[in-house]
């Protein structure tokens, strides 16, 4: 068995210091040429691992001399980090770039950079050599960590920078990060995904299953706590089997138990859970957790047994509904949250209702539904039996609808209840009013001073709006500290 600790850490850290060192010297030459700090944007498609990602990139451009915008028009290098999981938003970043080549021949310096999922595939590397010779760096999933290395090749070359790996055993999770929360992080625990679920590309350009080393996992938590976290979230493909293939096997549940004992930490969430995995023991965790959020994201995919088994999910409708049941037992607040796809080969509108029947059983509190996408090189890909696009409307339409009226019923339950929020931010649409999230991860609004950012209050919840609410402070976390 293999050890994927970061044994190497050290020695690949020297390189990438070096590396920085090196790129800080090209963007103080730019700085003087433009007479200013130059600016970068670093634009997030996909999951919260790609969010994570994301981060590290940043931390790496601040620390060699960007500064950072949200506006691509502005900035002297753009990356984009893309995802792959649905065909959808691979033609957002085809789009994009588009945009981007027009601003590039205004602005010949702004270096282009792509990496993340889609990159992992050679028919978009293919594409972009042919079609978007303006690109000036491509890397993928594996080698992230080389980032310093990369962009100083990118400075000292005019051509194209291709750096593709299949694969890599090292994990490298000491370099600068830049967070784009004070209060709350991610925290990735493990990469890749083992299960080949059929219709899903992310084995092929994620890799294989690697769990970090737990003490590593702490001390990184613990680092964060210090800096002002009190929330993370555990990020992995399938985090219930979380440390099976480390030297000294842990469970997802026993490692639950250590990151409850970090003092200061006040909330865990975790992402994504695979059903098939999902133990007593993590059952048990959580339900005498204090720090545990109420909430679990578990995805379901399907109803129909006969889709299930097509889709390689190692588990019937029968055994889902089962499960979800024993959990509501244990913890009878919590907030159970899906993913389903529709119109995966050979699903039947009697194959959707089965999906619907799930959906009215579970009552989940929300539900991301997806139409099927077809990914190139994953077994689905090649079923006979695709569905028409129409079919695949009509059921999704049915269960959007479900899902939608479930949803509302389960936010109207807590109306008037009182509940402790995290305070995240300004409310995007009204300044006056700030955003917090409770523990099962509804969003609640309220007036409120942005001082209390990453605090914690006790919100009554007096108007529910379908998926959020409004409502008022009821006892600032001052005040909360001082009855404690
Ligand atoms: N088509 C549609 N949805 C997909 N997902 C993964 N692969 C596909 C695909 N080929 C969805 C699954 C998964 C979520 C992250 O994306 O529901 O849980
Ligand atoms: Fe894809 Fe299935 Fe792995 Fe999730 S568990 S990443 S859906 S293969």
């Amino acid at each position: 068995m293999r050890k994927y600790a970061s044994k190497n850490d050290g020695k690949e850290l020297a390189l990438q210091e070096e590396a920085m060192k090196k790129a800080s010297a090209y963007v103080a030459d730019l700085a003087r040429k433009l007479d200013r700090q130059p600016l970068c944007c670093v634009t997030t498609f996909g999951c919260q691992m790609n969010a994570r990602d994301s981060e590290k990139l940043l931390g790496i451009l601040s620390r060699i001399g960007y500064a950072p915008t949200d506006k691509e028009e502005e900035a002297d290098f753009v990356v984009y980090n893309t995802c792959t999981v649905r065909d959808h938003a691979n033609q957002r970043v085809y789009g994009r770039l588009g945009f981007l080549n027009s601003i590039k021949r205004r602005k010949p310096h702004l270096k282009i950079a792509l990496c993340g999922c889609m990159m992992q595939e050679e028919t978009v590397i293919e594409k972009i050599k042919k079609s978007y010779r303006f690109v000036d760096l491509i890397f993928g999933t594996h080698n992230l960590f080389k980032f310093a290395e990369l962009l100083v090749t990118m400075f000292e070359n005019q051509e194209m920078i291709i750096d593709i790996w299949q694969e890599t055993d090292q994990i490298v999770e000491t370099l600068p990060v830049s967070r784009k929360y004070a209060y709350k992080s991610g925290i990735n625990i493990m990469f890749g995904c083992n299960n080949f679920c059929s219709y899903c590309i992310v084995p092929y350009v994620r890799g294989r299953e690697r769990s970090r080393d737990p003490r590593e996992i702490l001390q990184e938590i613990e680092r964060l706590v210090t800096d002002g976290v009190v929330e993370v979230m555990l990020l992995g493909q399938n985090v219930n089997s979380y440390g099976r293939n480390l030297d000294e096997p842990i469970t997802f549940a026993q490692l639950l138990r250590e990151v409850e004992q970090i003092e200061g930490l006040k909330r865990i969430r975790f992402m994504t859970s695979h059903p098939k995995d999902l133990s007593d023991e993590l059952i048990d965790v959580m339900k005498h957790s204090g720090k545990i959020c109420r909430h679990l994201h578990l995805p379901v995919q399907a109803g129909s047994d006969r889709i299930l088994q097509a889709m390689n999910r190692h588990y019937t409708k029968k055994e889902y509904l089962s499960l979800v049941e024993k959990i509501k037992a244990a913890m009878p607040d919590i907030a159970i949250t899906t993913d389903i796809i529709v119109g995966f080969p050979g699903e039947t509108l009697a194959d959707v209702e089965e999906t619907i029947d799930v959906v009215r059983q579970v009552q989940y509190d929300n539900a991301f539904t997806f139409l099927y996408s077809r990914r190139t090189g994953t077994p689905a890909a090649a079923m006979e039996e695709q569905v028409p696009a129409e079919t695949a409307r009509e059921g999704f339409d049915r269960l959007l609808k479900v899902v939608q009226e479930t949803a509302k019923e389960r936010a109207a339950l807590l109306q008037g209840k009182v509940m402790e929020a995290l305070v995240e931010e300004v409310n995007e649409q009204d300044a006056s009013l700030m955003t917090g999230r409770l523990s099962n991860n509804m969003l609640v609004h309220f007036p409120a001073s942005q001082e209390l950012i990453g605090q914690f209050v006790d919100v009554s919840l007096d108007t529910c709006h379908g998926f959020y609410y409004t409502g008022h402070v009821v006892e600032p976390c001052s005040l909360k500290e001082a009855v404690q």
